[in-house]
């Protein structure tokens, strides 16, 4: 299998002297879907701002079996990267000049821009808000716009940061459907463990800046042991599971109205 990212020794601090990565080795390989979990803090927004090559680093970080040679580097546009907070990458007065921003960066023709806003839309559910500022847009919209933004240069690689966190269940049901859809090679910081459980082939614990555990995401999201002593805990869905999460007995169905019933 072809090797994406080769990180070794990888170690970042940031210029106030705070030390966000310190020694990490990863490899992550063509088509693979890789989470990275670990509580606030742990280094995953700065470990997918290096593997982009946005940051100067210690160590190495090879993609493709080369440096990233800086911003110039012609292979970055084959990295897509949603950050953390959407609203770093949105900055046009329209949802379509924002996803189109990318494609026309990369010379396609008008008609490609628009099949490819158009594409890209569709994927998260935001078809019919082309016109709409993104600026008036909910958080959870915001988040969807940026992914858009993201998928309409259709990278060869995906840096995914929190791509879950304030979504609807419904959004974000979808997005879960769009990942696994996705064949191109993912990276995903998340603190939603049903994502990384559901969605990646391999999770990457991160912790104080280092990787600690790495495995197939049943060794690592349904060891409660392993997450507490990372600062994680079962997700919710493992407590269930489990018959850990107790269920009231009494039916209260009746308090509770469906559209239909009003
Ligand atoms: N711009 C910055 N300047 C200084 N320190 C920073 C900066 N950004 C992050 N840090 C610090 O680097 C460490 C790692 O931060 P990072 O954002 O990578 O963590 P994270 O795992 O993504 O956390 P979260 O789950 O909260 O998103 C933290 O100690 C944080 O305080
Ligand atoms: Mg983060």
């Amino acid at each position: 299998m072809t090797k994406i990212f080769e990180v070794r020794s990888l170690s970042y601090t940031y210029p106030d002297g705070r030390q966000a990565l310190r020694g990490v080795n990863l490899e992550v390989f063509s088509g693979e879907a890789v989470a990275i979990i670990g509580p606030n803090g742990a280094g995953k927004s700065t470990l997918l701002l290096a593997l982009a090559g946005l940051i100067p680093v210690e160590g190495e970080v090879l993609y493709k079996g080369r440096h990233l040679n800086g911003l110039k580097d012609p292979r970055r546009l084959e990295i897509g990267i949603l950050f953390q907070d959407p609203d770093t990458q949105l900055f046009s007065l329209t949802v379509y000049e924002d996803v189109a921003f990318g494609p026309r960066q990369m010379g396609f023709s008008e008609e490609e821009v628009h099949r490819r806003v158009k594409e890209a839309l569709e994927k998260v559910g935001l078809s019919g808000f082309e016109e709409r500022s993104p600026h008036h847009l909910s958080f959870g919209e915001r988040r969807r716009v940026a992914l858009a933004t993201v998928l309409s240069m259709q990278p060869d690689v995906l840096l995914l940061d929190e791509p879950t966190s304030n979504l609807d269940p419904r959004a974000r049901k979808q997005f879960l459907e769009l990942m696994k859809g996705l064949r191109l090679t993912r990276i995903v910081a998340t603190h939603d463990l049903e994502l990384a459980y559901e969605t990646a082939d391999r999770v990457v614990v991160l912790y104080q800046g280092k990787v600690v555990a790495c495995g197939r995401p049943s060794d690592v999201i349904l060891n409660e042991k392993l997450l507490k002593s990372y600062g994680l805990e079962l997700p919710l869905f493992v407590r269930y599971l489990k018959g850990e999460v107790e269920y009231a007995r009494k039916d209260k169905a009746s308090l509770l109205s469906t559209p239909d019933a009003l």
